[in-house]
């Protein structure tokens, strides 16, 4: 990137946003008001009810939606006004599993994970290697030449997982990473993405499971009606 054109936003922030809303027409105010700031290397919680806003709120970071209102800022970048090559950098930081997975149904799991790798010129050799690890690690090695289309949901959100990861990404968002997920294959997922997370990501979960970020010490923001309604920490 040719500069950071937000020099006052300190190095230790991640995700910064002021005064942020996005409505839908005709009168859907998705998210109203929201102010946070994320800091670098934390991971943090998004909790609500179903159409409370979370989402729209990961698609908002990682520029899939833009605001209605308000200022995001990203690693200290204003992510609505970044053109071109600098916009691609900054996406290619950031790694997303969607809660519809968004994976390509007709190209295998190996294919799908090397996705991100293969667009920052990755080595063949070491994509090869991360995408068998993290297969591994998920309990997956098995699928590696299966078509996603073919898999269970609970595969195909762990593939999505693994894709989002691959890239050793600064950002991680992650959708819903254990909707279909039974107790220990959720375990596994947070394996992963504890491991990402000491390794120095910053990640963002939104989540209804409660299993996952009661007993951390992490934050906990829910959201209601769009609006922010507490930040806490899990109880450990
Ligand atoms: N593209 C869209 N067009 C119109 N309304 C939308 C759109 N996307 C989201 N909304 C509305 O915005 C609100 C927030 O939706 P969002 O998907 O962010 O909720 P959520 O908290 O992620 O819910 P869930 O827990 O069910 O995933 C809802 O009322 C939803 O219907
Ligand atoms: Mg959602």
């Amino acid at each position: 990137m040719t500069e950071n054109n937000n020099r006052d936003i300190p190095k230790d922030t991640m995700i910064e946003m002021i005064k942020v809303g996005r409505n839908y027409p005709p009168d859907i105010q998705a998210l109203s008001d929201i102010s946070l700031t994320i800091e670098t290397g934390e991971m943090f919680f998004l909790i609500g009810k179903s159409g409370a806003g979370k989402t729209t709120l990961l698609k908002l970071i990682c520029n899939m939606e833009m605001p209605s209102n308000g200022l995001i800022e990203v690693a200290g970048y204003n992510i609505n006004t970044l053109k071109g090559k600098d916009l691609a950098l900054l996406r290619q930081r950031i790694g997303v599993a969607y809660q519809d997975f968004k994976l390509l149904g007709d190209r295998t799991v190996a294919e799908n994970i090397a996705i991100s790798m293969e667009v920052s010129y990755k080595k063949s050799r070491a994509i090869k290697h991360r995408v068998r690890d993290l297969l591994d690690q998920l309990q997956l090695s098995d699928k590696h030449d299966i078509l996603t289309g073919e898999l269970s949901r609970g595969e195909q959100q762990r593939v999505a997982l693994a894709r989002a990861v691959a890239n050793s990404p600064r950002l991680i968002l992650v959708d819903e990473p254990t909707g279909n997920l039974d107790a220990s294959t959720t375990e596994q997922v947070m394996e992963l993405l504890n491991r990402s997370n000491k390794a120095g990501a910053t990640i963002v979960i939104a989540t209804h499971d409660a299993s996952i970020y009661q007993g951390s010490n992490n934050r906990i923001m829910e959201l209601q009606n769009g609006k922010i309604h507490s930040v806490t920490r899990g109880n450990s």
